[in-house]
């Protein structure tokens, strides 16, 4: 019986004695396990032909293809087609660009034209198209082109958007090690986010299963675009071989697989375990795995030995392929781990059980140990991080906005990554903007998002860089990618145009260089220094008289009218703002302030062009009431719902009062503080009835600073949401009742006050349906009681389809810069550009809707400087830049009822956005002005 074996077109023969020279190479060049060459030649023996059994030739083929190692077949470099392109789909000519190619490591730009076909790059620099026909031409007119961004820890496609309780396939919780889960399982293909992704200039991710599992599954990488076939599989990009059932070439090289693993927190706290429960089932499962490998090892040992008696099957477990493949060192372990302790413990078990990691991810302290992370078995993980999201668990608290530089500067991989949708990957780039602003080099700041993520999920043989013959994803962008609120006006995936009718907002030139980072050196220092928790507080400047020389720019907010407006510019940056006891004294040219500059007792500030601007405010996330969002011993905790619950007799009747619960001197605040936000609006736990929020200042030590709680009772807090477990129709009938009043004692009388127009009642309200709900309920509670009632809607995700209505109505709103469809009642954003001519933000003060800034997480308050010059940047003009910074500061106060309007003053050093660096807060009340 004859067996062909494969392209190799050797006979093995059970009955009839033949040598196998040529297989012999090939195995002997492939297969690790050592034997002796004489051995192998001179097999098979004279004893062989009773013991051969009939797959002998297949067994050693399985062999030998066991000790391939993965990456693509030597000629793909020479492909003239991709796997991936779409029969019909024309060439395309994108011309007179600026192009960041990813070479020379990250410096390399070119400028001149790319041309794409076959869903590939064929040329970059300059073309000649005399070959070509019906090419389809793109002038990008000098702007820049990037390869397209590659997010290496996405969950996009199995955690849902909008989130539904039927469609949460992340995480399995049927054990703590799963090496043989799928996310590709999970993976839907109708997900709101992959066109929102695509808009932010997103091709390429790794879908994760989640971190509820010390080993969660196999991953999976896909473009993002959608695919003729429309399915899932469709969208993968060099799936495994063997995924689907096809045969597979056992002398090909296997293509990469991915695994997810998890330490700490998370898989701990699923399993109701310990830190040492986690890593002895890593151990349990890598030694099955490994018990697996030795094994196979042997068995092909002797095999390839001949020595076939008594040597049965194969020995295989479809449950354990995939663990025993990571020691093989065929998959790229993503490992989700934060704190120097999981590291640590992950470190040993690579050197244990021999196998590598391909990144650490979240990885929060990673930059207080770099030493270790070099001791992992192989080489050192690369490091997958947030720039700016921390402080939400203790694995976080110590996360630094300087750990990219950090890493970078210790020789580590820097990747940038999403977590979507814990972070949207629609703006990943925004990601790599900050860790480029806090210090990482332009050029691995772009890696990090490009070609860096690509080499770590083994497809730099094709994505993340600008180079013939690679798969054509690429963006073309409105302004420098590393600009803030940079935005693709153009996006192609294998080729492909993905936005049909892209709208770009017209950029500032500024825009179109890398902006200029400051320095950070000593904060940078500092994080290391004190391990991840360096001193935030403020410090007063000895002097009573300070001197901001080379002030570019003066914006106050009128006190009367809480106006913000420009009060002076100069384009050669030559103001002045003299201070005294926190008060400006004199302001505008020297020639205005003559005494000024020969002040012997002034402390002189030199601005280099920045800014004198209000103190900004925040809302929206729980700042003051948890220094770790995620650990409730660190907060003020919940209020009851009285919709859910029974609200215990001792507090039923009562009005809760944010001020009761504040927390001063958190992390989040006092980063809030030195960036600019110097006060902010916090209302108790969410709940039907939250109850009163208060105002602070997040600068001060304590409560008992004076002006520390700058108004104690700001406005009354209500939520009304589809997501409740209580019926939407409940919920507005408990609220008109109450506004009818029908509410009991202090409470009661609350709702009374927002009847009487006293205090502004804020509603957390997404849905478009339920804010035309609560435009009706203020129509007829007014029509009853006579006085308008002041009315604010918070999240109001979907209010821009209500503009004209809420601007009639002079129903102001809260909205979150960047919309996202977490929920179903959020699902109906309005992204803007490119995909939008208006973004939410625009349309709704087009229609004269006073709209506010709302951040989510409390460790986004430090960005709201960036939010608020985003907001600007992709309006077209439609606000300058005393109308946005009005978003965070005056439009806040009005629609949240604070009287006292924050009078502190936010010096900012250097240019606008990504350039500037807040440097002091000259504050009125404390009679000072504050240094950092
Ligand atoms: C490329 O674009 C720049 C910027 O718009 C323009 O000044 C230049 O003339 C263009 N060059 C060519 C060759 O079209
Ligand atoms: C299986 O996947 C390969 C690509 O890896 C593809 O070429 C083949 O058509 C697929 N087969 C089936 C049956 O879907
Ligand atoms: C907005 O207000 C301005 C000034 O009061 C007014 O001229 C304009 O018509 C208003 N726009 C809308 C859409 O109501």
């Amino acid at each position: 019986m004859d067996k062909e074996a494969g392209h190799l077109g050797v006979k093995v023969h059970a009955k009839r004695r033949v040598k196998p020279p040529q297989l012999a190479l090939v195995l002997l060049a492939a297969f690790s396990v050592s034997y002796s060459l004489t051995n192998y030649l001179l097999w098979p023996k004279s004893s062989y032909s009773e013991t051969i059994p009939i797959h002998a030739q297949a067994v050693l083929v399985h062999c030998s293809a066991l000790s391939l190692t993965p990456g693509p077949p030597d000629n793909f470099r020479s492909r003239t087609k991709s796997d991936r392109f779409v029969e019909g789909t024309k060439p395309t000519l994108i011309r007179n660009a600026t192009i960041w190619t990813g070479l020379e490591n990250g410096k390399e730009v070119i400028r001149g034209d790319i041309l794409i076909d076959k869903g590939l790059i064929k040329k970059i620099g300059t073309v000649d198209l005399r070959s070509y026909h019906d090419v389809e031409v793109l002038d990008a007119a000098g702007a820049w082109v990037s390869p397209g961004i590659v997010d290496l820890h996405s969950h996009l496609g199995v955690d849902s958007s909008p989130a539904l309780n039927g469609a949460a396939d992340t995480n399995s919780l049927k054990g703590l090690t799963l090496p043989w889960l799928r996310s590709l399982d999970g993976l839907n293909t109708h997900d709101d986010a992959y066109r929102l992704s695509i808009s932010g200039g997103l091709t390429t991710a790794n879908v994760l299963p989640g971190s509820a599992d010390a080993i969660g599954g196999q991953a999976f990488v896909i473009k993002l675009r959608p695919t003729a076939e429309r399915s899932s599989s469709a969208m993968l990009l060099e799936p495994p071989f063997s995924l689907n059932g096809t045969h597979v070439d056992p002398f090909q090289r296997p293509r990469w697989r991915q695994m997810k693993h998890a330490c700490g927190e998370n898989p701990s706290r699923v399993y109701s375990g310990t830190r040492m429960d986690t890593q002895w089932a890593f151990r349990q499962a890598y030694n099955t795995a490994r018990i697996l490998k030795e094994k196979q090892d042997t068995y092909c040992a002797k095999a390839l030995a001949g020595q076939w008696n008594g040597l049965g099957d194969f020995p295989e477990d479809l449950q354990w392929e995939a663990l025993v493949d990571v020691l093989r060192g065929r998959v790229k372990v993503q490992n989700h781990c934060y704190e120097a302790v999981d590291l640590d413990g992950m470190v040993r078990l690579t050197n244990e059980f021999k196998f590598s990691i391909a990144a650490f991810h979240h990885a929060h302290e990673a930059y207080l140990v770099p030493d270790l992370i070099k001791k992992a078995y192989g080489h050192p993980p690369a490091v997958a991080i947030f720039a700016t999201s921390a402080r939400f668990k203790r694995e976080a608290y110590r996360g630094s906005e300087f750990a990219p530089r950090i890493l970078a500067d210790n020789g580590l991989d820097v990747v940038m990554k999403s977590d979507h949708p814990v972070l949207n990957s629609r703006h990943l780039i925004y990601e790599a903007q900050q860790a480029h602003h806090f210090g990482l080099p332009v050029n691995l700041a772009l890696a990090s998002v490009t070609s860096t993520p690509a080499r770590i999920m083994g497809q730099d043989h094709r994505i993340g860089r600008l180079i013939e013959g690679f798969d054509a994803d690429v963006v073309v962008w409105d302004s420098h990618p590393l600009a803030l609120g940079a935005a693709p006006k153009q996006v192609f995936i294998d080729g492909i145009a993905q936005l049909d009718k892209p709208y770009t907002s017209v950029k500032p030139k500024s825009a179109q260089h890398a902006p200029t980072a400051p320095n950070f050196d000593k904060e940078i220092a500092d994080a290391i220094k004190y391990e991840g928790l360096p001193p935030l507080e403020p410090q007063p400047a000895k002097s009573d008289v300070v001197v901001f020389k080379n002030v570019g720019t003066i914006f106050l907010k009128n006190p009367a009218t809480r106006r913000v407006s420009e009060v002076f510019t100069s384009a050669s940056a030559e103001g002045v703002v003299v201070v005294e006891k926190g008060r400006i004294v004199c302001s505008g040219t020297q020639a205005a302030c003559p005494a000024a500059l020969s002040r012997s007792d002034a402390l002189h500030l030199d601005l280099e062009g920045g800014s004198i601007s209000p103190g900004l405010v925040s809302y929206g996330s729980d700042l003051g009431r948890t220094h770790i969002p995620g650990e409730a011993s660190t907060g003020d905790g919940p209020v009851f719902d009285a919709l859910r619950s029974p609200v215990p007799p001792i507090i039923d009747g009562t009005a809760i009062k944010a001020a009761d619960g504040l927390l001063f001197g958190t992390r989040d605040a006092l980063l809030g503080y030195r960036n600019g936000v110097t006060s902010a609006v916090t209302a108790p736990g969410s709940a039907f009835v939250s109850g009163l929020s208060t105002v602070f200042s997040t600068g001060a030590a304590h409560k008992l600073v004076p002006g520390a709680v700058v108004q104690e009772i700001a406005a009354l807090h209500v939520a009304v949401s589809l997501s409740s477990r209580i019926g939407v129709s409940t919920q507005i009938s408990a609220l008109r009742g109450l506004l009818l009043g029908e509410g009991k004692g202090d409470l009661g009388r609350r709702f009374g006050d927002v009847v009487a127009g006293k205090i502004p009642l804020v509603v957390h309200a997404e849905s478009a349906d339920i804010i035309a709900s609560l435009l009706v309920l203020k129509k007829e509670v007014e029509a009853l009681g006579g006085a308008p009632i002041s009315l604010t809607l918070a999240g109001a995700t979907e209010a821009h389809l209500l503009a004209k209505e809420l601007g009639e109505a002079g129903v102001g709103v809260i909205v979150q810069q960047r919309p996202f469809p977490s929920t179903w009642e959020e699902r109906r954003i309005l992204p803007g550009p490119p995909l939008t001519q208006a973004s939410a933000i625009a349309a709704l003060v087009a229609h004269n809707v006073t709209v506010g800034i709302a951040v989510g997480q409390p460790s986004s308050v430090r960005n709201t400087r960036f939010d608020v010059a985003w907001a600007g940047l992709e309006s077209n003009g439609a606000l300058g830049k005393a109308e946005v910074l009005a978003l965070a500061s005056s439009n806040l106060e009005t629609l949240l009822g604070v009287k006292n309007s924050n009078a502190d003053l936010v010096a900012t050093r250097g240019g606008d956005d990504f350039e500037g660096k807040v440097v002091a807060i000259i504050s009125p009340l404390s009679e000072s002005v504050n240094l950092f």
